[in-house]
């Protein structure tokens, strides 16, 4: 393998006097589907608010296509192609379908440009052209869902992070947004996977590496892990 896109090496994170990532290293290969699992409270929103600049470690590094990014300000990582679908959809509720997708543009990108950023939206997610109208705040929760990662998609990263895309959806959606970012990674999109959606999450990774109270304590191939006895203690939190 070459060297890694992403490369976090030896994170530790605390939020005022409480630590909650304690030297956490991983890696992400371009055109990987990686999963980091863990149970409640584990650090994975954490970890992935350090890589996109949201919150800053308190020591380790961060490189993104060999460049050290530690600490830098969110627009800069932003710039260089990576892309974070927080927790929550984070949409806002009382514009319409569309001027959400269109705030998820880069600056600048031309008018023709957008039309056919949003055209590849519509044609991904169906239900969001025929809402394209509409409050964004008056869909379901699977179709806001699928809004925020079309909306993510909008600035054309290269890198997606993803946190918990299928929190609370219904089993049927689960499955339609899980073959969306199977079908986001076979269109070149490098992605970080955050779920607790164990099962699903290792049928479509590559590789996976579990947190568990801030700290790595598994990592390897998904299909390996997903036979891994250790892998559901640590889910169990045994
Ligand atoms: N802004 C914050 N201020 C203080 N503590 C925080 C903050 N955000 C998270 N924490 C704490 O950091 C720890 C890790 O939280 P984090 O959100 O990273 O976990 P998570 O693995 O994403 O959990 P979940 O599956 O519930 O989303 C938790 O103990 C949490 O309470
Ligand atoms: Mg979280």
């Amino acid at each position: 393998m070459g060297s890694p896109m992403l490369k976090l090496e030896n994170i530790d994170l605390a939020y005022g006097e409480a630590k909650v990532l304690f030297d956490v290293s991983l890696e992400v290969q371009q055109g990987e589907i990686v999963a980091l699992l863990g149970s409640n409270g584990a650090g994975k929103s954490s970890t992935l608010k350090a890589i996109s600049g949201l919150e800053r470690v308190s020591s380790g590094r961060i490189f993104f296509d060999g460049e050290n990014l530690t600490n830098r300000p969110s627009s800069e990582i932003v710039k260089r192609g990576l892309s974070h679908t927080p927790e929550g959809r984070r949409l806002f509720p009382r514009m319409s379908v569309e001027e959400n997708l269109l705030l998820g543009l880069r600056r600048g990108t031309k008018g023709v440009k957008s039309k056919e950023l949003l055209d590849r939206a519509f044609e991904m997610f169906p239900v969001l052209k025929e809402r394209r109208k509409q409050y964004a705040g008056l869909m379901s929760g699977g179709e806001q869902q699928q809004c925020s990662i079309a909306r993510a998609l909008m600035s054309e990263p290269r890198f997606v992070l993803m946190d918990e895309p299928s929190l609370g959806l219904a089993p049927q959606i689960i499955a339609d947004v899980f073959r969306v970012i199977r079908e986001i990674r076979d269109s070149g999109v490098t992605v970080l996977l955050v779920e607790q959606n164990m099962v699903q999450s290792l049928a479509i990774a590559d590789r996976a590496y579990v947190l568990e109270r801030g700290r790595v304590t598994l990592s390897g191939d998904a299909k390996t892990l997903s036979k891994d006895p250790a892998l559901q203690k640590a889910y169990l939190g045994a």
